[in-house]
């Protein structure tokens, strides 16, 4: 297990918070679905405009250099939201079997075109895959969402279906001090488990967890 920053090439980000703020509950709600509001809404009640813009290939090529993959080797990236990590996972050089899982069927129906058939509905908690069919296993701002015995049945299932469990990925939500928790709970839409680095880490010991994490921690202007 090694923390290792796999999203180091994407963009900063501006949030506004107070935007946000002004109605939170109401966006909370919208948001909670993972739909159309989620995905395609406004700013306030998710990401307003979930598009592709290239900067997964960059993503795809650090993960593929970061865990040895050679071409036609098989990943999952879970919470693949639209498959845009998907797609340039199987794009990319190496060109690998890339699928992905979501909870979202708006997300599914609205995927990147050339992701047909390597798209899956379903939940972290319960991947309908076997044991062991996967070279490697991603899972980028998704495991937040769930419940912490949720948390550790996804790791628990990331680890069940990696050839080598030491060849995974998560990325969650954290904080480091009372104002980066301020921040975070004033911007989050969705997640329901969050802690200190920490923490996070006891519980990947917890679920057993061999894999590589990180961690998004916002700041005022920052990426993610
Ligand atoms: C913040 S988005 C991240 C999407 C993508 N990984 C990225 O980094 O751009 C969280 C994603 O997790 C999905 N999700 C939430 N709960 C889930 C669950 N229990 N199982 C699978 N996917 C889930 C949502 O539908 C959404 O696509």
């Amino acid at each position: 297990m090694a923390l290792f920053n796999l999203l180091q090439t994407v963009p900063a980000i501006r949030r506004d918070v107070a935007a946000r703020l002004r109605d939170k509950e109401r966006n909370r709600e919208a948001a909670s679905g993972f739909g159309q509001a989620y995905f395609d809404g406004t700013r306030e009640q998710g990401y307003g405009g979930y598009h592709y813009d290239g900067r997964w290939r960059a993503v795809a090529r650090t993960a593929a250099a970061r865990y040895g993959l050679g071409a036609g080797q098989r990943v999952l990236d879970i919470g693949c939201a639209k498959g845009y990590f998907v797609h340039d996972l199987a794009a990319g050089e190496p060109a690998l079997d890339a699928w992905g899982l979501d909870l979202s069927s708006y997300a599914l129906a609205h995927a990147r075109p050339g992701t047909a058939g390597r798209l899956v509905r379903g939940d972290a908690q319960a991947l309908p895959f076997p044991d062991r069919s996967f070279d490697a296993v991603f899972s980028i701002n998704t495991l937040h969402n769930l419940d912490r015995d949720g948390c550790l049945r996804a790791l628990r299932e990331m680890g069940r279906v990696s050839r080598d469990p030491r060849r995974c990925f998560v990325q969650v939500d954290a904080y480091r001090d009372p104002r980066e928790l301020e921040l975070f709970e004033a911007w989050m839409l969705t997640a329901r488990t969050y802690c200190m680095p920490g923490q996070w880490e006891a519980l990947f010991e917890q679920a057993g967890y061999q894999g590589d994490y990180f961690w998004t921690i916002l700041q005022l202007d920052d990426s993610n």
